[in-house]
């Protein structure tokens, strides 16, 4: 089938020039200037492939053509936000991709049996509000009213906060999408493609330990309350559990502040977070029971105060099987024998699931890397992956 490899490089060129950082990397966070620009220039490739633009109350970008039958829509596409100093391709492939396959389809096969989307959603990495997965949630009707910076940020962008339940949707039957894989399995392996089979379940944790803000040159070392000692002992604990637990357990300290922030002052408070996954519910749920309770012990023998707040938690979830064997099949009628694997990332198809079938086809990252300006795929997995999305979308809507 036709696509065209340089028009798909050129696209990823253009989305990733688009809130470009002077120090690397791509900054697109939801509803900001860039963010805007990326959604536009996504809806003029849309109008161009010959689909039917239409953006939702909370800002999603659907590309439609209507099928030859009524029913169910059958969906592409990812996330158009990035995390800061983001790479080229997370989120920006699924869209671009997406955008490439229904776009040869309707060249060579012509109008589809049953409705076929494209969609660019409109959050997922959670890199500028406290929220993940925003525009997923929507889609599924859990969001039923907004307030705060995050209204009036969507005000600013001509959105109505009030209008978020109307983005909910009950006429997707299957949703599917290509994504990088993030990490180095697929590489190392020398595989060229997998199907996802789960998604992990991922909890963040905040966690604000209090101590005392003291004078550092006239406080001496055993009548202080350092909160940020006590947190460093607990950032250790964090890795030392999820590193005595083993694979594939992961836990990691991304964020940290201190209060007051002085050369000269002994921290008085700090707030940091934690994300934790496991595939398994229960080895997720041992890894922030273990975590909890040593950052308890810590406080208490550093006579520190400690809050924690779960900022989420979602359960790891698995991908519809008619899917994920489609997938396998379009991988092969493409000469592939795809792997199965286990998505490390979270990823708006989790999200999803609670709607729509669900199913996604990762291709390799290089040396693993992922949410950094080095991220890159080998143009010919990239290709790849696009040719078993066309096909998979053909057994799925013609
Ligand atoms: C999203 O990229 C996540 O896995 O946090
Ligand atoms: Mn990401
Ligand atoms: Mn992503």
């Amino acid at each position: 089938m036709g696509i065209d490899p340089a028009l798909l490089e050129h696209r990823l060129d253009e989305l990733y020039a688009i809130g470009a950082e002077p120090d690397g990397g791509a900054y697109r966070p939801l509803y900001g200037p860039a963010w805007a620009t990326a959604v536009e220039r996504v809806e003029r490739w849309l109008k161009d492939a010959g689909l039917k633009p239409r953006r939702d109350a909370v800002g999603n970008l659907w590309g439609r053509a209507e099928g030859t039958d009524k029913g169910k829509s059958i969906v592409t596409g990812s996330h158009i936000d990035t995390v800061r100093h983001g790479g080229r391709l997370d989120g920006a492939l699924g869209i671009v991709a997406g955008l490439t396959a229904v776009e040869a389809l309707l060249k060579d096969k012509g109008k589809p049996r049953r409705p076929l989307e494209v969609v660019a959603i409109c959050e997922e990495e959670g890199s500028r509000f406290a929220t993940t997965f925003w525009g997923s949630r929507a889609i599924t009707g859990a969001i039923d009213s907004v307030d705060g910076e995050i209204a009036a940020a969507m005000r600013e962008r001509g959105l109505d906060p009030t209008k978020i339940a109307s983005a909910a949707r009950e006429d997707i039957d299957t949703f599917v999408e290509l994504h990088i894989e993030q990490g180095a399995v697929l590489e190392s392996s020398g595989t060229p493609l997998a199907v996802v089979s789960a998604i992990v379940g991922t909890a963040h944790l905040e966690l604000c330990v209090t101590g005392r803000p003291d004078h550092a040159g006239t406080t001496p070392m055993d009548l202080r309350l350092d909160a940020l000692a006590g947190a460093a002992a607990m950032v250790h604990a964090v890795e030392s559990i999820a590193k005595s637990l083993g694979r594939p357990a992961v836990a990691t300290v991304g964020k940290l502040s201190v209060e007051p922030d002085q050369i000269n002052v002994v921290p008085g408070t700090v707030v940091f977070t934690v994300d934790l996954r496991h595939p398994d519910l229960a080895g997720r749920r041992a890894l922030e029971e273990r975590i909890r309770s040593l950052c308890g012990t810590i406080s208490e023998e550093r006579r520190l105060g400690l809050a924690i707040r779960s900022l989420q938690d979602k359960p790891p979830v698995a991908m519809h099987p008619d899917v994920r064997a489609l997938l396998a099949r379009a991988a092969k009628e493409c000469g592939v024998q795809a792997t199965e694997l286990v998505s490390g990332a979270g990823h708006d198809a989790q999200i999803l699931a609670a709607r729509c079938k669900v199913g996604m086809l990762f291709v390799p990252s290089v040396g693993g890397r992922s949410h950094c300006p080095e991220e890159h795929t080998d143009p010919s997995h990239l290709e790849l992956g696009v040719r078993v999305l066309v096909r998979a979308l053909e057994l799925l809507a013609y």
